[in-house]
């Protein structure tokens, strides 16, 4: 019997809290991503809440998610030292780089995975590509800047589509950026990062996952950078 992606997604989550229950010390802080499958690593993260001295959120509905199981999370600014940080993506490819931000909470997202020891990339096979770019790139950007990004954008070669109606945790606005073929890309990260009005991109290459957990239908695959 064939298993759901909602059924990948809850192993995948299971086997990263094991691996966090295994490396972490006791009262370390862990990071926690955004998007559905860190949703169902959040839930799993509360039968091992009391070895935790908490956590640090990557977007508000994260922060919620963690609340509601009664996990404390604390503000990234009074945390030292981060062990750990979970979270899913759009896209992976085989250097454990990723294409993230589908749920617009990419800023945050590498900041907590700027400070964390380790980045463990949670997702199932759909994610997983040969060259990132097939899915839209999401690029932040300071809303007056929008147009004059979009058509630098379009000067590197995608087709930037902004998406109307949301507005970030930061306030600000999303270009999604159609069309790529991203064969270098910490390169283009960087270079997308150049544009003045860009607060951050969607790729993280830079700094890419240390650890890909992969749920597939024979088991979860471990993958290192
Ligand atoms: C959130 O901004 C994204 O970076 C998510 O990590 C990404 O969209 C993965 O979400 P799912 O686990 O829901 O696919």
């Amino acid at each position: 019997q064939a298993m759901t992606q909602d059924q990948l997604k809850q192993a995948v989550a299971r086997a990263a809290r094991d691996y966090v229950a295994e490396t972490i010390a006791p009262g370390a802080i862990v990071g926690v991503g955004t998007g559905s499958t860190a949703n169902f690593f959040i839930d799993e993260l509360a039968a091992i809440k009391d070895r935790l001295g908490g956590t640090v959120a990557s977007s508000e509905g994260t922060r919620k998610r963690l609340e509601g199981h009664g996990i404390r999370v604390l503000d990234l600014n009074d945390v030292e030292d981060l062990p750990v940080y979970v979270d899913g993506a759009d896209e992976i490819d085989g250097g454990l780089s990723m294409i993230k931000g589908g749920g617009a909470a990419l800023t945050r997202e590498k900041i907590v995975a700027a400070v964390a020891g380790t980045f463990v990339c949670v997702c199932d096979q759909s994610k997983r590509v040969a060259t990132l770019g097939r899915f839209p790139l999401p690029v932040e950007v300071i809303p007056m800047a929008r147009a004059y990004v979009a058509r630098e954008l379009e000067k590197l070669g995608g087709q930037p589509r902004w998406r109307e109606g949301v507005v970030t945790d930061n306030g600000n606005v999303i270009l999604d950026v159609h069309g790529l073929t991203i064969t270098a890309p910490a390169e283009f990260e960087a270079r997308i990062n150049q544009i003045v009005g860009v607060v951050t991109n969607g790729l993280f290459a830079c700094r890419g996952a240390d650890l890909l957990l992969l749920a597939t239908p024979g088991g979860v695959e471990e993958y290192r950078r």
